[in-house]
């Protein structure tokens, strides 16, 4: 099959947490290259006054509790309501707590694995009969090096997450493959955002990757045609085997 072009203007992209962090740069990055989106987090407020001057039209804002299913399903079916169709989603709003054998509680574990991996099951669940439809749908989850290795010194419940992160991408590309649908774990190592404020272990602030880098790499992504699949992207900033 001939590859469909695609034009940025056409194509309606889903973004979570996009109040801040690598999200925010995310959505600046698309907003440049000309895509209409559909953004959200708990803080929709915080993206209009990031976002406000963007085009009407090419905007929409929504509240979104990764935590809560109804939410992640008013969020799909506003999207369609306003633009009709979905053509990207980006699973990146994500959390870090500390969960390891001698730290963190059952709350922790519970909130990583609703809000890393739970919600982004179910949002692609939403949304893969809209980016079958599309005909060059994408997922991109921004998953994490942590989702590739266990590294010493890191949370077990978060490096447990982006795992399953890894495998529910690969599993929405085997599944959406026919239809056109292409998706990619992006696996950055350490990003300059909140989510590593007061964390030990890490990289020092001026060796971690910055999110409009991240940004870039998904606008990349994004414009690849369905024949040339990209289904991890690990991104690191100091030098390990095979990431
Ligand atoms: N920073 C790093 O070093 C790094 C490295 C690898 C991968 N990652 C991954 O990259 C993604 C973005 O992280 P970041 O570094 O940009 O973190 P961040 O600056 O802490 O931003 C996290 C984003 O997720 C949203 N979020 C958190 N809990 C939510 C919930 N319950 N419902 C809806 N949205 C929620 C936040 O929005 P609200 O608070 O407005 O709801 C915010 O927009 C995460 O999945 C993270 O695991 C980060």
């Amino acid at each position: 099959m001939a590859d469909l072009i695609l034009h940025p203007g056409d194509r309606v992209i889903m973004v979570s947490g996009a109040s801040r962090g690598i999200g925010a740069a995310i959505a600046r990055a698309l907003l440049s290259d000309g895509y209409r989106l559909s953004l959200a987090s708990r803080n929709p407020d915080t993206i209009d006054e990031l976002f406000g001057h963007a085009p009407p039209e090419r905007l929409m804002v929504t509240y979104f509790d990764a935590q809560e299913l109804k939410s992640a399903e008013q969020w799909v079916e506003g999207t369609i309501s306003r633009y009709g169709r979905i053509d990207g989603l980006v699973n990146n709003a994500g959390i870090l707590r500390n969960v390891g054998f001698n730290s963190g509680d059952e709350k922790d574990l519970n909130d990583l694995w609703a809000i890393n991996v739970k919600a982004p099951f179910w949002l692609t669940k939403l949304c893969l009969p809209h980016l079958r439809k599309a005909g060059n749908g994408r997922v991109i989850n921004i998953a994490s090096t942590d989702g590739k290795r266990f590294r010493h010194g890191g949370s077990v419940g978060y490096t447990m997450s982006k795992h399953a992160l890894i495998a529910l991408t690969h599993a929405a590309r085997i599944e959406g493959w026919d239809d056109g649908v292409r998706a990619t774990a992006l696996c950055p190592g350490a990003v300059d955002t909140d989510l590593l404020a007061g964390i030990q272990n890490t990289a020092p602030v001026a060796e971690r990757l910055q999110p409009d880098t991240l940004a870039g790499l998904v606008s990349m992504v994004l414009g690849l045609p369905n024949t040339a699949s990209v289904a991890e992207l690990p991104v690191n900033t100091r030098l390990e085997s095979y990431i």
